[in-house]
């Protein structure tokens, strides 16, 4: 059996989600643990690496095939989660260095929605995936 570059691409897509939802179940019910913020830290990076090589991959398939890039809704969604990802991230790091309070309380509540929107985008983006192949 020959595996496809779209099953790479969703595979790899797939695991992103599943990590970026335990991430966010350890910080939300585990943080009583001494060890839950060096281990969200690094598997939420390890996540975002992950959904980073998967659109590596997404953009390959297109370019070896049809080489007519965002030609979907899939696609745009898909974007959107990537740029979703990383902006998470990014704050998720900017939280733990913020000085100020304030802006410690603001990245706060931008981390957390940040990353209720990432797994939301993501979870269509897959749906919407599916129809692509199956559809
Ligand atoms: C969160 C999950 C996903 C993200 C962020 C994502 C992202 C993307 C992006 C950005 C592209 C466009 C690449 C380009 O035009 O250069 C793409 C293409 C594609 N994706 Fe996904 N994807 C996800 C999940 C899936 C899944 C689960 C499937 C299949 C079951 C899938 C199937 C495809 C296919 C077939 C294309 C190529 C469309 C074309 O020919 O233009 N994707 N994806
Ligand atoms: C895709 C990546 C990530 C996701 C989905 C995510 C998700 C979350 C969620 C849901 C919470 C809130 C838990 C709660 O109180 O209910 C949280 C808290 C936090 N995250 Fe992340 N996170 C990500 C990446 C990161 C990274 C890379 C860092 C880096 C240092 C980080 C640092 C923090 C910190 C410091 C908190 C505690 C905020 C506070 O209570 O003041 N996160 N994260």
């Amino acid at each position: 059996m020959q595996i496809e570059l779209w099953q790479i691409h969703a595979g790899t897509m797939t695991t992103g989600l599943i990590i970026v939802i335990v991430v966010a179940l350890i910080a939300r019910f585990l943080r009583g643990k001494n060890w839950w913020l060096r281990v969200h830290k690094s598997v939420a990076s390890i996540g975002t690496l992950t959904v980073l090589a998967g659109f590596s991959v997404a953009f390959y398939m297109v370019t070896t095939t049809s080489g007519v890039h965002f030609a979907y809704l899939h696609s745009y969604m898909g974007l959107t989660s990537v740029t979703l990802a990383l902006i998470t991230t990014i704050t998720g790091y900017a939280r733990q260095r913020g000085k100020l309070k304030v802006n410690r309380t603001l990245f706060r509540r931008l981390h957390i929605s940040l990353a209720v929107l990432t797994a939301s985008f993501m979870t269509l983006t897959i749906y919407m995936g599916l129809g692509l192949v199956y559809g």
